[in-house]
């Protein structure tokens, strides 16, 4: 067995070497030398067999070890106690940091406002996935393989998967509700779509689109326009008028496109609607037949309306931007502009 000079020796070492970092090291070494059943106590125990004549002798190393492993205690103690009454000792009267509060990112805004104007009639918002398969994105919505109106989207196809894409609208989400959902179904469907176009201040690879569904008995294309109507009204304004001309969707018949009067120059002619006096802003129609049929729902009996606008177009003719690349480049100058609606 070590000598009792040895283990103090190499008990001597590790407590100069201790540097605790938290009260809890602090405490477990309170426990390891000073406790109760703590080494101080064990070597003090030893004593008894240590013979008469070298007793004096080891009391003193026995003392000497128990100072020192008592002072690293205090002095930690103490420093640990300073420094918790230093971070007590904050003024709270002092004003804070500041903490910049961010924006609404502007396409948000308008994403919102769009979603907040159809909620109001009765509309719900729906999402579905931004990857998609085929017969979502495309066939379940009158495109079957190697239907032109595909060219009419360059799309990202996901190289794992031959059936996937990006999806390049929200009518995919159409698919999913009448898949899933009893009808009637009245939903606003709000999400980014995905193109393969270089970017310019025109284009973009990604963007963000919002969907409208309303599948009912009876559903006419007075309906249509008349929500439509009400949603432009909403946006822009009770004096800006709405034109609807004749457009092809493969997913509608009839479809439509529908300009509003231009909401910069009232219709005189400028930047923004090429001299024109319109702006387009979205594409509808009634639900194509064979649609329907593709979610087994009998067009005899049941019609729809549907619609598509761009959230990006929206928010160009509402806050004048124009420059599409300026939504994701993420400078604050240009994000901090926008306030809610
Ligand atoms: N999906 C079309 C596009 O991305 C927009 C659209 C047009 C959606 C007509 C519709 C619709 O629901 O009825 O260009």
């Amino acid at each position: 067995m070590a000598s009792l000079q040895e283990q103090i020796n190499i008990y001597e070492q590790e407590i100069n070497a201790f540097i605790p970092t938290a009260d809890a090291d602090l405490e477990n070494y309170r426990i390891k030398f000073l406790g109760t059943k703590g080494i101080v106590k064990a070597l003090s125990a030893e004593m008894k067999s240590v013979p008469p004549e070298s007793r004096k002798e080891a009391g003193q190393l026995l003392n000497a070890f128990k100072q020192l492993a008592e002072g690293k205690y205090e002095s930690f103690k103490e420093q640990f106690q300073a420094g918790a009454n230093k971070a007590q000792a904050i003024d709270i009267s002092l004003p804070g940091t500041p903490l910049p509060i961010g924006t609404r990112h502007p396409l948000r805004i308008i994403e919102n406002k769009i979603v907040s104007i159809f909620e109001k009639i009765g509309f719900n918002v729906a999402t579905g996935p931004e990857i998609e398969d085929d017969w979502h994105n495309f066939t379940s919505l009158n495109m079957p393989q190697h239907h032109p109106a595909r060219d009419m989207q360059d799309t990202f196809y996901v190289s794992q998967n031959p059936d996937w894409v990006l999806r390049t609208h929200t009518s995919s989400v159409q698919a999913r509700i009448l898949e899933t959902q009893p009808l009637p179904v009245r939903v606003i469907c709000p999400g980014r779509v995905y193109r393969n176009e270089t970017i310019s201040a025109r284009a973009h690879c990604f963007f963000h689109q919002c969907e409208g569904l309303y599948v009912d008995k009876n559903v006419s294309f007075a309906d249509l326009k008349q929500t439509l109507y009400y949603f432009v009204t909403e946006m822009f304004g009770a004096d800006t008028k709405v034109r609807f001309r004749p457009s092809y969707f493969p997913f509608t018949e009839p479809s439509a496109e529908m300009d509003i009067s231009c909401t910069v120059c009232g219709g005189s002619g400028c930047n923004l609607c090429k001299y024109t006096g319109w702006v387009e802003i979205l594409g509808c129609g009634m639900v194509h037949p064979n649609m329907l049929r593709n979610f087994n729902i009998d067009p005899e009996v049941y019609t729809g309306f549907a619609f598509g606008m761009g959230v990006e177009r929206i928010t160009q003719v509402k806050f004048q931007v124009n420059d599409l690349r300026l939504y994701s480049q993420n400078d604050v100058r240009f994000l901090r502009q926008f306030q809610a609606l």
